[in-house]
């Protein structure tokens, strides 16, 4: 039988902050179509409860504790990966900050913080990975932005400006690297039910206000972020770079 151009049995993924949430998800259904998944983020028990997961349902997983914004803990992280597997085929730049308030709360020192984890770690974690997926031959890099890169609301004021600029980076990078043989795109997810959000989702009114704000009409849940992610990942988007792909039950597209 034909190889699925949806496999990724062989590939080795990174997923930062894939110890819950979006991430874990995302790690998963990584793992369950084939690629062997670092999963990374900074508390070594939920990393390593993570890992240990991906492997109870058949997947292959190592943990590995990180602090995408320790650069010289991110330059040790790869030469490990590359002493150990020799290769990073997939890279999901998931991990994430971000501080809800407005201007008058938040200031530029906010701004350089949450610019830190949303926008100079991802950066930072791409070039290293663009190294080993040039000489791998094969590279897939996916970051997690949001549908706040586009859209913004008041009392938000920061996030929506470092997941912006991530969009652009995006597009900056898939030029950069194309070459290469290396894409880049991103994800815009919605409104999902993760631990962050779990206040919105216990409050009925913001139910009732996404039953009518998105086509869905309904929070998302994390599993349904995992299949564009795959996809990115995959030999079947060859020809797919420098594009945000949004994951939103329609809330970009209705109003
Ligand atoms: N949930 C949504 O509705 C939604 C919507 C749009 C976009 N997003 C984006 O999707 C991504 C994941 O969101 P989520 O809701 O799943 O968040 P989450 O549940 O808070 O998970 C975030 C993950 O990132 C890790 N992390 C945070 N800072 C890190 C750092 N400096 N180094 C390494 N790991 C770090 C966290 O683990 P540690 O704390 O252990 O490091 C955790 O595993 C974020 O980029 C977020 O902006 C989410």
């Amino acid at each position: 039988m034909a190889t699925s151009p949806f496999s990724l049995q062989g590939r080795v993924a990174l997923v930062t902050g894939g110890a819950q949430g979006l991430g874990l998800a995302i790690a998963a259904a990584l793992s369950q179509a084939g690629a062997h998944v670092i999963v990374a983020a900074r508390n070594a028990e939920r990393v390593h409860a993570a890992a240990a997961q991906l492997a109870r349902h058949g997947g292959s997983a190592e943990p590995l504790v990180l602090d995408i914004t320790d650069e010289a803990a991110v330059d040790a992280a790869f030469a490990h990966v590359d002493a150990m597997h020799g290769r990073l085929d997939i890279l999901v730049n998931n991990a994430g900050a971000r501080k809800r308030s407005n201007m008058a709360h938040l200031d530029a020192a906010d701004l350089r913080e949450m610019l830190e984890t949303n926008l100079v770690a991802p950066y930072a974690l791409c070039r290293h990975a663009a190294q080993l997926m040039r000489r791998g031959g094969y590279g897939r890099i996916v970051n997690i932005s949001s549908i706040a890169g586009q859209v913004a609301r008041a009392n938000d004021v920061l996030y929506p400006a470092t997941k912006g600029g991530l969009d652009a980076l995006t597009r900056a990078m898939a030029a950069d690297l194309g070459r290469d043989g290396v894409t880049v795109n991103a994800i815009a997810p919605g409104y999902f039910a993760t631990e962050p959000n779990q206040p919105m989702v216990d409050d009925a009114s913001v139910a009732e206000w996404l039953r009518q704000r998105t086509a869905l009409g309904r929070w998302g849940q994390p599993e349904e972020v995992a299949g564009a992610a795959v996809f990115l990942a995959s030999p079947a988007a060859s020809y797919v770079t420098g594009h945000v792909l949004a994951v939103d039950g329609g809330y970009l597209a209705h109003f």
